[in-house]
């Protein structure tokens, strides 16, 4: 039996639409059931029907400070649909942490940074500044705190002298869409495991492959 899905959305929704589109193969462990966002005008929202995927809003913004009410109905939207596991694609939108121990190992998020380095806002530029020469995304557990929780899978790419925050974030946005289908993946195949902090893979092989930058001609 496939996995059945949620993902969450606040914006133009690539992710979900990276998700979507890998889910759409027969030998693929997951179905996304359900998309929801916290904002009627997302993007997504229209990339998600056009996929004939299922959609709800639920506006966050009336519940203002009451995020335990936004998640109330929340919840009672994922009960409805039988949601197992949930994906944030770019869901802009903090949980009490309740909830994400409610969700905990059943809710993954992705970041475009190689955390712990770079969370929260505008990682792209925080990776400018900070000067390195690798940078990434990140597929992880969501906990209570802020882009942060056992790491599932990365995927890096080179920092070049000539970046800005729109060039790096489209390199990295590449790489999201590769690991964050191949993540969700081993998660619903039951191929990941959470030992205190850390996440580990049953089979992970090669470490053959690595990354240098800068690379001189
Ligand atoms: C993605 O780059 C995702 O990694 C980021 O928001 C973007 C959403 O794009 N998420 C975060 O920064 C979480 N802290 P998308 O809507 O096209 O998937």
């Amino acid at each position: 039996m496939k996995r059945r899905v949620a993902i969450l959305i606040s914006g133009r929704g690539s992710n979900m639409s990276a998700l979507i589109k890998a889910a759409t193969a027969p030998d693929f462990p997951a179905e996304i059931s359900l998309v929801i966002s916290n904002k009627a005008d997302a993007f997504g929202l229209e990339r998600a029907k056009a996929a004939g995927v299922t959609t709800l809003v639920i506006e966050s913004k009336p519940f203002g400070k009451d995020r335990a009410g936004f998640e109330k109905v929340l919840q009672d939207a994922l009960d409805q649909h039988g949601i197992e596991l949930i994906c944030l694609g770019g869901f802009m939108r903090l949980f009490t942490a309740e909830f994400a121990r409610a969700w905990y190992g059943r809710m993954l998020n992705i970041h475009p940074s190689l955390l712990p380095s770079f969370p929260g806002l505008d990682p792209h530029g925080q990776a400018l500044r900070a000067g390195v020469k690798l940078s990434g995304a990140t597929v992880h557990f969501v906990i209570p705190e802020t882009d942060a929780g056992p790491i599932v899978m990365q995927g890096a790419v080179p920092v070049s002298d000539h970046d800005t925050a729109e060039t790096l974030s489209e390199r990295i946005l590449e790489v999201e869409h590769r690991i964050y289908p191949a993540a969700l993946s081993l998660l619903a195949n039951g191929k990941v495991k959470i030992e205190g902090d850390v996440c580990t893979t049953a089979g992970s092989g090669s470490l053959e492959n690595y990354l240098v930058s800068p690379v001189l001609s």
